[in-house]
């Protein structure tokens, strides 16, 4: 992609909640979201955030951004194996627990900001990542986009999020996901919303090909991805090529303290 883009071009938008209205559901569940983490998904999601972390490889003196950073579980396990991390989150609730989930040695900084309009200047970091959160951003390929952006020529996009099992696993899936999960979720969060929120946006979430289409349309290289759990998750990579030029730096945000 010589000479193009992170500012144009790329596939279809397509039309999330209000960002206001996201923040409001995340500011809700804040207090009981790890809680919730572990328990709808039987204490697999942290496999899955260490699964991002073994496919950045090496991070010693890497330099991370991880946005929709939520309370800090993929920042804290990509700073503990060796990188320097940014997490950036707009809700501030979420975003306020993470400093007290901290160890003495870990080399991280939380801030409020917006996965839009990430408060870093282009090509600051070796790898953008986020896990959980790019279906939650009103504009996706904007944020990734924005992701591409800070990143350095030659370093990496690497993006979780949940996807849809296929054939009699998937009936099943859909099935605990679509019947049970919201249900527990309403219970332990006391939130009616943000339990039919989460299978509504997954059920609606493209395929992985689809998806991965949508990291070429921004101009990022080498994509692939690789179904989790039975296609439960699936995490996705592209690198930035060597040959992009794109638009300006963008403001600092202010740190949050716990
Ligand atoms: C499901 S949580 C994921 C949190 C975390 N990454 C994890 O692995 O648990 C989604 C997060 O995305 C954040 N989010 C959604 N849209 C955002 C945006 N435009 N900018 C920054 N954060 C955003 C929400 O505030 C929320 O904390």
């Amino acid at each position: 992609m010589p000479g193009t883009k992170w500012g144009q071009g790329g596939g279809t938008l397509r039309t999330m909640p209000e960002p206001a209205a996201v923040q409001s559901m995340f500011s809700r569940i804040a207090g009981r979201y790890d809680l919730l983490n572990r328990t709808l998904s039987l204490g697999i999601d942290q496999r899955w955030r260490r699964r991002v972390v073994r496919e950045a490889g090496d991070l010693s003196s890497s330099v991370v951004v991880d946005t929709c950073t939520g309370t800090g579980d993929l920042a804290l396990a990509l700073t503990r194996a060796g990188a320097r991390v940014l997490g950036v989150d707009f809700t501030h609730a979420m975003v306020a627990r993470a400093p007290g989930k901290t160890k003495r040695g870990d080399d991280v900084q939380f801030v409020q900001g917006d996965a839009l309009r990430l408060p870093t200047p282009t090509d600051s970091a070796d790898l953008a990542t986020v896990a959980f959160g790019i279906r939650n951003v009103a504009d996706r390929l904007e944020g990734l986009r924005e992701m591409a952006r800070v990143v350095r020529p030659g370093g990496r996009v690497l993006v979780l999020e949940f996807s849809t099992p296929k054939g009699v696993f998937g009936w099943m899936y859909r099935t605990y996901f679509t019947k049970v999960l919201p249900r527990i979720g309403r219970l332990v969060s006391k939130d009616r919303e943000a339990y039919d929120y989460l299978p509504r946006t997954v059920l609606a979430w493209p395929s992985p090909e689809d998806f991965q289409a949508e990291f070429e349309s921004i101009g990022l290289a080498d994509c692939n991805f690789r179904r989790l759990t039975l296609g439960v998750a699936c995490l996705h990579w592209g690198t930035v090529p060597a040959d992009c030029t794109v638009p300006a730096d963008r403001v600092p945000a202010e740190e949050v303290s716990a």
